[in-house]
């Protein structure tokens, strides 16, 4: 068997495999560093593509012996797996391969996790499991038995005989390996139970490790709400007999799908209001729901190939954020997304990495779980959602459903749903799905005799292999507010579809304020020149949540952008408005703390490079920190005053309001800090009674630098916890000093507690430092030279988390000719590493450009 020589491949190569999958059974008989898989698998000729070769994919498997219609064959050992001559006929394959669990750190196909058998296949990890066709267009029932002394031994679907040694399992839903997951282990369970809308009872289960079980409750009443919203929403019933969920302490991402069986990365299931914050809870919440969700969209309706991972990723999502605004609040989780969007999506889409929704190729597709592929991907959904409206969304949805339950479908498939459904033509809609980059709006408009003209050009610049781009068809939502703030026009849906348009607004008394891209109705960079005080007022008046918050972070980043550029001090019109917002206690404390929330170091970088100006790392990092301390001391009775009011009284509950409450009490703890040298965060650090305050006292510490007692006290309370030691890691690094930051990332590196074997450790540290601004950007080069050094260590070990991390590095042509040029010598350096991965020299390479 040889490794698959780095290719690409192209969506336009898509054939259909040549047989189809009729019964798969398997099993497994486990050993920690020789497990044995035997597999019996039942193949049809497929008339719809016939006359191919017979391949099956295969990686790090050790061939015990194949058989075919009961005989010996000796398969021959091709690039990425096996050839076999096969009947002309219905043919049973039988194989026993041996594989490693214990030596695979890439934790992909059958690995160990503390001791923990758990698998972790998609995208393409279950050819590390055994022989088979792993492509998501193949669907099969699969039956397991699995064979060792493990105490609790899980596959996908229904429970089957088990005893002594050996527990077997059915998932009669056809399913492609993607979806595959075994778990075995010294685990426990928190069981609950869930009676469907039709009345069929699910037996439910969170496993966790002996030690864990107080930390499930929160994560089961979240599957719970899931099940029963999927239903009164989406009509969407559960079906099987009972739903596992399992956190695993080491695993690349945050969740997995697998059919009846999700996977978790512990930090994103286990949660206690001592361990966890309210950011935490919501997260929390929210992937539960994401991964149950999936089993419609995903597991019952699949992608036809790994190009069409949006089809399944990008609806998910969508799905999800319904859920968590109907669960919490609307607004404020379309600001929250809208912060990620911008700071991780735009930042993608405008550099080295850009590709569409819908990547037409790949190397590696592990490399393609990003930004653009969710988060864009589910923007997509909800501009479709605007396109026909809420009615039309519903029914188009049940067509889906109804039509390609069990399929594997892709793009096109899903855009003809909604045409027939709404009778619309979406060929222009489709060139989201192609093109790659934000499209820039610029707006100006006219007021003459009673008409308002708002003229709106559109534009999106070249990304990578795409140098012109046709216009898209764009919802915009605008609403009209006349000079005393009252609405004139309500929320109107504006479709663009021209590169310049303009749209008449007739019969007003006097020229209107517009509130434009309401609800941020589509994922594009709105430039439209307004005056400060009109920001204010909007800020102010507008009867959009969204683009009131909208107003106040444009008026902070006028602010910030002129203190960047020539020293400017903070203006009065941002620190009034603002102040006027936050003392005013009719207002949603949520918002409140949003809005004195303030942009990222990296979304001002990227706005600056936006404008063609370099942008300087501490220039910005010390901005930041004059408007922090200038704020303090404007709004100092003020945020003492909201500190009081908003302690949560109540014994804690991760709910939106007390989430809200302390928010914003601790926003108004972090601007006393700068006034009292840490006394009041200091007294919060030793009073806290759960996560929330904890950690927010001792950033604030940290930041002022006066948290050496707390850090050390944090490690003495906390360091049985590996998930609240990843909090201790980070927060050192991504609250130090700039020039210290790379120093302390280092010596955290030697700390007993590092290991880079666990991929939550180790973003903790190295990808805590990547996310720290000027301290990565330091003059010295220092923070990319050690990101670098631990790039090289961990991509043998685990090529997915490696890759993942190498974004870190995507933004360096905004940078000046220095930072550019040790950049490049590190990525360099990486691409230079003996047998680098696949994985990672996709990546190094696109950013390399
Ligand atoms: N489907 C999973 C989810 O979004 C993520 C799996 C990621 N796997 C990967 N190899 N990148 O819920
Ligand atoms: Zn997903």
């Amino acid at each position: 068997m040889k490794d698959a020589a780095p290719q690409t491949i192209y969506l336009k190569d898509y054939t259909p495999f040549g047989w189809r999958v009729e019964s798969v059974y398997l099993t497994f008989r486990l050993a920690a560093s020789a497990t044995r898989v035997l597999s019996k698998i039942r193949f049809a000729p497929n008339p719809d593509a016939p006359d191919q070769r017979f391949f099956l994919h295969g990686e790090n498997l050790d061939p015990i012996s194949t058989r075919i219609d009961g005989s010996e064959t000796t398969p021959r050992a091709v690039a990425g797996g096996i050839e076999l001559d096969v009947p002309d006929a219905p043919f049973t394959f039988e194989a026993e391969v041996e594989i490693n669990p214990a030596a695979n750190t890439a934790l992909e196909g059958l690995y160990m996790s503390n001791g923990m058998y758990c698998t972790q296949c998609e995208a393409e990890g279950f050819r590390k499991i055994t022989w088979y066709p792993d492509r998501p267009d193949v669907m099969a029932p699969f039956s397991v038995r699995i064979e060792g002394s493990e105490p609790v031994m899980l596959s996908n679907g229904n429970p089957g005989a088990s005893g002594d040694g050996f527990a077997d399992w059915h998932d009669p839903w056809p399913k492609p390996a993607y979806l595959f997951a075994l778990v075995a282990g010294d685990l426990v369970t928190h069981p609950d139970s869930f009676t469907t809308a039709s009345g069929k009872q699910v037996e439910l289960n969170v496993w966790v490790r002996p030690g864990d079980e107080g930390k499930c409750a929160f994560g089961m009443e979240a599957l719970k709400k899931s099940m029963a919203w999927d239903e009164a929403t989406y009509g969407r019933e559960y079906d099987l007999d009972v739903f596992n969920i399992v956190a695993v302490d080491d695993f690349n991402m945050g969740a997995m799908e697998n059919k009846g069986l999700n996977i978790f990365n512990s930090s994103c299931v286990l949660a206690s209001p001592e361990t966890s914050t309210d950011a935490n809870f919501e997260r929390i919440e929210a992937i539960i729901a994401h991964e149950y969700f999936h089993n419609w969209t995903g597991n019952r309706i699949t992608c036809r190939d790994w190009f069409q991972l949006c089809l399944k990723e990008g609806l998910t999502v969508f799905r999800d954020a319904q859920f968590t605004a109907d669960m919490r609040s609307a607004p404020v989780k379309r600001i929250e997304d809208v912060i990620m969007l911008r700071g991780r999506q735009f930042r993608e889409d405008n550099g080295p990495l850009a590709h569409p929704v819908r990547p037409d190729s790949f190397v590696e597709i592990n490399n393609f779980y990003t930004a653009t592929v969710y988060e864009k991907g589910a923007e997509l959904i909800g501009m479709l959602k605007t396109l026909v409206g809420h009615d039309a969304y519903y029914r188009a949805l049940d067509l889906y459903f109804d039509r390609h339950d069990g399929d594997a479908a892709t793009i096109e498939d899903w855009l003809t749903v909604f045409e027939d459904a709404t009778g619309r033509d979406l060929s222009q809609f489709k060139r989201w799905y192609d093109q790659a980059g934000t499209p820039r709006l610029s707006v100006t408009d006219d007021f003459k005799d009673g008409t308002y003209i708002l003229n709106i050009k559109q534009e999106t610049p070249a990304t990578p292999g795409q140098t012109r781009k046709a216009p898209r068809i764009i919802p915009i939502a605008v609403g009209l507010l006349n000079p005393n703030g009252d609405e004139v026009q309500p929320t109107t849906i504006l479709e663009m579809t021209e590169a310049e348009q303009s749209f008449t607004f007739e019969g007003l008394a006097s020229k209107p304020v517009p509130s434009i891209l309401r609800d941020f109705s589509a994922p594009v960079i709105l430039e439209h020149e307004v005056s400060n005080a009109t920001r204010a007022f909007l800020l102010a008046h507008d009867t959009d949540p969204f683009n009131r918050w909208q107003a106040g972070r444009d008026l902070a980043l006028d602010t910030l952008l002129n203190m960047i550029r020539d020293g400017a001090v903070p203006g009065t019109d941002y620190l009034d408005a603002l102040h006027t917002l936050i003392r005013d206690d009719t207002q949603d404390p949520a918002f409140r703390a949003l809005a004195l929330g303030l942009p990222s170091q990296d979304e001002l970088a990227q706005m600056l490079h936006d404008h063609c100006e370099t942008p300087d790392p501490q220039a910005i990092w010390e901005a930041l920190e004059t408007l922090k301390q200038v704020r303090a001391e404007a709004y100092q009775d003020t945020a003492t005053r909201l500190y009081a009011r908003y302690q949560v009284t109540e014994p804690f509950a991760p709910t939106a309001e007390q989430s809200a409450a302390r928010s914003l009490a601790n926003a108004a703890m972090s601007m006393l800090n700068r006034l009292d040298g840490g006394a009041l965060a200091q007294k919060q650090f030793d009073d806290a009674d759960n996560m929330t305050q904890q950690l927010a006292a001792l950033s604030a510490l940290i930041a002022a630098d006066k948290g050496e007692t707390a850090v050390a006290r944090f490690y003495q309370q906390w360091r049985h916890d590996r998930l609240v030691i990843d909090k201790w890691f980070s927060a050192q690094i991504v609250h130090a000093r700039p020039e210290d930051a790379a120093a302390i990332a280092k010596t955290l590196t030697q700390h007993p507690d590092f290991t880079m074997k666990n991929p939550n450790r180790f973003r903790a540290t190295l990808g805590a430092l990547a996310m720290s601004g000027a301290g990565f950007h330091h003059a010295s080069g220092d923070g990319y030279d050690l990101l670098a050094d631990w790039l090289i260590k961990l991509d043998p070990l685990n090529p997915q988390t490696t890759a993942r991390m190498c974004t870190a590095f995507e933004t360096w042509k905004r940078y000046d000719t220095d930072r550019q040029a040790k950049i490049e010598t590190q990525l360099h350096r990486i691409l230079a590493a003996p047998d680098l991965s696949r994985d990672t020299t996709e990546m190094i390479t696109r950013i390399l450009g």
